[in-house]
């Protein structure tokens, strides 16, 4: 259907140059009318930025961006929303304290006799939200709901701007699998109205559930477009990664039960609008793995344990002796560490570099009159950028340069670093490409075998599988499961997950 048609948007030779780095070298790439097209590589390939200057963020430095077949220019994203291309980014660019409505109209609000109709705006957001599969009262303020309704508002918006070409970089990562569907549908729907999509993620399934054709970057440099129908995913990833995964995830030893020492124990730990009470004790060498659905209490139960929200009821110790944790400052003295699921709210520091971003932490915690020496800080930032293979040109440049992926693994650097006894990781392979996957999972287990004790809250179960010595389940905010030896497999935590919430949703 989409076959022979023209491209509606195309780049030609493009070209991108940051300081000495190129992080586009002669790309050419076209999304037709009625496609989805997936653009793929690693973390740090260029994606977001060939969408950037696509959409009129960037200038490009050569090449040239054709629209209906005749060359543009676009000096900025409203220029490029004004021809009909419509951008979710990376990173979600709404403004939190105003409301769904607001958001959804900003900039564009129906007014009468110069006054915005707030009436109005209310009936035609509602609506909106309607047509996503969303009831929310769209009076409230965007900040007050969760990351993955926030991704639908700003979908929503970018789809109610654009009446040609879709860009939407990496919006599932925030989403659970029913959301995903959801979006998955509304972008059926886009597709038959013969809008052309592009669609970056790091989820190879989704490329194959959603998408015709894809394009694949490595390094700045295009190795190709081709037919989804025509390739089979291992050859998608040998392009991205110029060779065969390394994961090995069926080989490694797990399930066996912790032999170590009780490292912390949190007894009867609860918030009553959060998480209902529960008790939990992680020892030395041990992973315990949290499975849930987005919304089960699994982020809400480490920021408790973290001292970000304060329990109301419970106890912890660490090593048998009492500890107060009523904020982050006192888990960290107390060896806690916590890597966020959404860095850009609780994690990075944009301005800063690279070196600082991952040496903050440990200086917080050694006190600021024992200030790192500039070698120290070079030596740690090196180590964990090498660990975790972090790309930046330089750990002088801020972090907020880095692509989203490395990002996410500065933040881990930074807690790793920091060398706590016991470490939350929310979602730590989220936004990472596939080939930095089996990194991190190698890295937890070798975490585990240094003595850490471990909280690892993932939805990727296969990997849950491939690192949990024990596997606690949530549920309505409540822990409902605690998974032992055989038991740990993706079929029966998913059983767990469901249980028997999992009545088919009416069909309207
Ligand atoms: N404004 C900038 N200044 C300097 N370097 C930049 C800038 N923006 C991007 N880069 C660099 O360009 C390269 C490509 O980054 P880009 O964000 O396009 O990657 P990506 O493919 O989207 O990766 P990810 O999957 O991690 O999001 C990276 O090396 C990044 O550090
Ligand atoms: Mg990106």
């Amino acid at each position: 259907m989409a076959g022979e048609s023209h491209p509606v948007l195309e780049a030609r030779g493009i070209v991108k140059i940051f300081g000495q780095h190129r992080a586009l070298d002669g790309v050419d790439f076209a999304v037709r009318p009625g496609e989805v097209h997936a653009l793929l590589g690693e973390n740090g390939a260029g994606k977001s930025t060939l969408i950037k200057i696509l959409t009129g963020a960037y200038q490009p430095d050569g090449g040239e961006i054709v629209l209906d077949g005749a060359p543009v220019r676009f000096t900025d994203p409203l220029n490029a929303q004004g021809s009909g291309i419509g951008t979710v980014y990376q990173e979600v660019n709404l403004l939190p304290n105003r409301s769904v409505a607001e958001n959804l109209f900003l900039g564009r609000q129906p007014t009468r006799f110069g006054l915005v109709q707030r009436h109005a705006i209310v009936t035609q957001a509602t609506a909106l939200m309607a047509t996503y599969g969303l009831d929310i009262d769209v009076r409230a303020e965007l900040g007050s709901y969760s990351v993955a309704v926030q991704q639908i508002v700003a979908i929503a918006r970018a789809v109610e701007l654009s009446g040609k070409v879709l860009v939407l970089d990496e919006p599932t990562a925030s989403l659970d699998r029913n959301e995903v569907e959801k979006l998955f549908e509304v972008i059926a729907k886009l597709k038959a109205r013969g809008l052309g999509i592009i669609f970056i993620t790091h989820f190879l399934d989704q490329v194959f559930a959603v998408a015709d054709r894809v394009t694949i970057l490595r390094n700045g440099q295009l190795i190709g477009t081709r037919d989804l129908s025509t390739l089979t995913a291992t050859e998608v990833v040998r392009m991205m990664l110029g060779k065969d995964l390394a994961y090995g995830h069926s080989s490694l030893p797990v399930a066996e039960a912790a032999k170590g020492p009780v490292k912390v124990t949190f007894t009867g730990l609860g918030r009553a609008d959060r998480v209902a009470p529960f008790t939990l004790s992680l020892h030395e060498g041990e992973v315990v793995g949290v499975a849930g659905l987005l919304g089960s209490g699994r982020t809400e139960m480490a920021r408790l344990m973290f001292g970000v929200d304060t329990a109301d009821e419970g106890d912890i110790t660490v090593a048998g002796k009492p500890v107060k944790i009523r904020n982050p400052a006192q888990a960290v003295m107390a060896g806690f560490g916590f890597c966020p699921e959404d860095r850009k709210l609780d994690g990075i520091f944009g301005e800063l570099s690279v070196r600082e971003n991952i040496i903050i932490a440990l200086q917080a915690k050694l006190g600021w009159f024992r200030a790192l020496q500039r070698d120290e800080q070079d030596e740690i930032a090196g180590r964990y950028a090498d660990d975790l293979d972090i790309r930046a040109a330089n750990h002088d440049m801020p972090v907020k340069l880095l692509s989203g992926g490395n990002q996410q693994k500065v933040i881990l650097a930074r807690w790793l670093a920091n060398d706590p006894t016991f470490l939350i990781l929310d979602e730590p392979t989220r936004g990472i490409d596939v080939g930095a996957h089996a990194e991190i999972v190698r890295t937890i287990n070798r975490l585990r075998e240094e003595g850490l004790a471990l909280l690892v809250i993932s939805s990727e179960l296969d990997e849950v599988v491939a690192y949990s010595n024990r596997v606690v389940v949530m549920r309505d905010r409540q822990m409902v499961a605690e998974l032992h030896g055989a038991d740990i497999t993706p079929a029966v935590i998913v059983a767990a997950i469901a249980d028997n919430t999992l009545t088919p949703e009416p069909v309207t």
